[in-house]
């Protein structure tokens, strides 16, 4: 779902997946989150109603909390949406497990607030469709789930920011390593929050074993989505973590059809929005969702 250029920045090539042992640790992580996040879980809602009998969803609402999303402090929407990187830009990291709906989110954002999306899983797939031999070394490592080198996705990354005029930008996907995060700041800056989102691994699966009977994505079966979620476990949970620490994550209850997921995603960015309630599913099992 990117829209930028998918070439790789010259002098971009080490190839080999990153080893979690090389990599220095972040400065005071917080404890490791479980990849699975039930509903009753979700930081911003406190429980006000009985489970609805039967249809499996439960009424929950939220405090008003000033204008905007909840998590985010009265008054304080202008100043964390302050442009953080180099040139005035904004920067938000999409995070979170495979089929947590980061891409699909991230549409949406594009289409109502205008953001620049890069997502560095398409920008790989296009230089693997690109039939290159870099291409190939990646498509090995990608059904794997194993991460590309921090150097070749960065490159990537920084390359597609700078042919685009845009000034905000969705990160769909990067950082999903310590050093990525690391090296993002060193050389772009910080970004002005992270979105997570968080659903269990068996929903996770479904959604993504049901996208793979039409992607054509070489990681969508089982096998490789169960490395994907692995690598996501051993790598990229302590990104969250460490923006956790620092109180920039945004967590979001992706168990919900993608548009009230968006109904409350859409609140982080519009400090004008009236988001007073949540409506979460609960034990109910996967559906596909019809567009
Ligand atoms: P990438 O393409 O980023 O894959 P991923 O992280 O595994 O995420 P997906 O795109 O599969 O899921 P998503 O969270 O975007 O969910 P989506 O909206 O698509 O990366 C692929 C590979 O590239 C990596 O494994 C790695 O090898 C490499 N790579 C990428 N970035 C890298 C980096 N920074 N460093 C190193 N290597 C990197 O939705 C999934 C499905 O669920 C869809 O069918 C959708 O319709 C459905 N869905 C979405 N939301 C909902 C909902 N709320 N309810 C029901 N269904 C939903």
């Amino acid at each position: 779902m990117g829209c930028a250029p998918s070439t790789p920045a010259a002098g971009a090539s080490t190839l080999s997946p990153v080893s979690p042992a090389k990599v220095a640790p972040l400065p005071s992580p917080a404890k490791p989150t479980a990849l699975a996040a039930k509903p009753a879980d979700a930081p911003t809602v406190s429980p006000s109603t009985a489970p609805a009998k039967g249809a499996g969803l439960v009424e929950k609402k939220v405090s008003p909390a000033g204008a905007g999303h909840p998590a985010v402090k009265s008054g304080q929407h202008a100043a964390m949406m302050q442009a953080a990187g180099a040139s005035g830009q904004t920067i938000v990291f999409v995070l979170g497990a495979p089929g947590a709906g980061k891409g699909t989110q991230c549409e949406k954002l594009v289409k109502q607030f205008g953001y620049f999306q890069i997502s560095t899983g398409d920008l790989l797939r296009e230089e693997v469709a690109s039939g290159s031999e870099l291409g190939e070394k990646l498509k090995s490592i990608m059904a794997e789930g194993a991460l590309v080198s921090t150097e070749l996705v960065l490159a990537l990354v920084k390359k597609a920011m700078e042919t685009s005029d845009a000034t905000k930008f969705l990160l769909d996907g990067y950082p999903r390593a310590q050093d990525q995060a690391i090296e993002f700041e060193k050389t772009i800056g910080k970004p002005a929050f992270v979105l997570a989102f968080e659903a269990d691994e068996a929903t996770l699966e479904e959604r993504l074993v049901n996208r793979g009977l039409t992607s054509g994505r070489a990681d969508d079966n089982r096998e490789s989505i169960k490395k994907r979620f692995a690598t996501f476990k051993s790598q990229s949970e302590a990104v969250i973590d460490y923006y956790k620490s620092q109180d920039l994550v945004r967590s979001i209850n992706s168990l919900r059809h993608p548009d009230e997921v968006f109904a409350e995603v859409a609140c982080l960015f519009d400090a004008s929005c009236e988001f007073r309630g949540l409506r979460v599913t609960e034990n109910v099992p996967f559906v596909p969702f019809v567009d």
